[in-house]
């Protein structure tokens, strides 16, 4: 195997020479790249496959117990084995050939690890892998990949908000909102836009059944899952709808609107905020939850996950913005271009929070 991939030849370089010791540096920083990209998609099939959450619970043992455990064929298990060996995830004991997992990384890999499972969160590398021809063809002619192109998207973002909403939403998400909890109890109207597959808005719903849940999302899979969740927990305070967003004409008004990572990938994201102060209770509250960087891409450099961030909005949510000839705002619009797109909208009051542990995002919580 080779790792050169170029087939046309480059411009000749122009200017100074290349510094040597430089050149070696970066291409030290380029193969742990590579080394870390490989990992990840790893990382990715030991959640996918349930390998850690089977390893955490064993003590050490070798490629066939594992592979027996978890149901498994041992070819697969070993050479994955060896993958984790050498990123240093898993130990092996070369004496006994075992395998163990620390309980360290047991902590940050496992299910039972619940918001802090990173092995979840790593299944966007290849997810978004499985799109790079079609984005590659956007950079040249333009356009993008409409949400038909993500097949596993919808399923992985739900799983990633649940593991987020189970753990922060009623002890530390509502909290910020001073009086919510008062209000949600003795029962306003609230809506979710962009609620996904609605498990947010079926926790509220759960807790709070004084309270009127809609929730609208443009993907009917995703209504429908939202649906069957509403079901499932026996709610009857919960109607979801296949609905755009940018129009919310004839749904009345709201006591609460929440956005939990749905505006920055609208297509028209200026007139939903718009739509949402229109729809807005005089004394409502919209709480919107999004990503958390600067408008300004200097001031992203040294935040550990800017580059998740921007590859994730280039091979996602710029590009289902742009595939409805939208504007796309992308993935790091940034604080300082939200709250002024808030203040755009109609909201003067704004304040920014943010909750323990959760360094991914920013909570927007707006009034008129
Ligand atoms: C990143 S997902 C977040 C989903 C959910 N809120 C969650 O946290 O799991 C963004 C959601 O916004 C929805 N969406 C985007 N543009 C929309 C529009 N114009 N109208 C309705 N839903 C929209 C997408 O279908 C997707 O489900």
């Amino acid at each position: 195997m080779t790792t050169t991939t170029t087939t046309t030849p480059g411009p000749a370089p122009t200017g100074p020479a290349p510094d040597p010791d430089r050149v070696a540096d970066f291409a030290g920083e380029m193969l742990e790249t590579l080394a870390r990209g490989a990992t990840a998609l790893m990382v990715s099939i030991g959640h996918r496959t349930g390998l850690f959450d089977t390893i955490a619970g064993m003590a050490p043992a070798s490629s066939h117990e594992i592979a027996a455990a978890a149901g498994l064929h041992e070819r697969y298990v070993r050479e994955w084995l060896g993958a984790m060996t050498v990123s240093h995830v898993v130990v092996h004991d070369r004496a006994a050939d075992t395998y163990r997992l620390p309980v360290e990384h047991a902590a940050l890999l496992t299910r039972a690890a619940g918001p802090d499972n990173l092995a979840s969160q790593l299944q966007f590398i290849p997810m978004l892998a499985q799109v790079e021809e079609g984005i590659v063809r956007c950079f040249a002619e333009g356009g993008g990949l409409g949400y038909d192109a993500f097949a596993r998207f919808d399923r992985l973002m739900a799983e990633q908000s649940a593991q987020t909403n189970d753990a922060a939403l009623l002890d530390r998400i509502v909290p910020l909102v001073d009086g919510l909890d008062d209000r949600l109890r003795t029962g306003i109207r609230v809506a979710d836009i962009g609620c996904g597959q609605g498990h947010a808005l079926n926790l509220l719903a759960h807790a709070y059944p004084e309270s009127d849940f809609h929730g609208y999302d443009f993907l009917p899979d995703a209504v429908a899952a939202a649906r069957g969740e509403a079901d499932a927990f026996g709610l009857g305070n919960v109607h979801v709808e296949v609905r755009d967003v940018a129009d919310l004409s004839g749904t009345g008004t709201f006591g609460l609107i929440t956005a939990f990572d749905a505006v920055h990938d609208q297509a028209y994201p200026a007139r939903v905020l718009a739509q949402v102060a229109e729809h807005l209770d005089a004394d409502g509250t919209f709480l919107m939850v999004d990503m958390d960087a600067s408008s300004t891409v200097d001031d992203n450099i040294d935040v550990p996950w800017a580059p998740f961030l921007y590859t994730v909005s280039t091979m996602h949510c710029l590009t289902v913005s742009l595939a409805q000839g939208g504007e796309g705002l992308g993935t790091v619009w940034g604080r300082q271009t939200a709250q002024r797109m808030l203040a755009d909208a109609g909201f003067s009051d704004v304040s920014v929070a943010s909750v323990p542990d959760d360094f991914v995002n920013a909570y927007y919580v707006a009034r008129h």
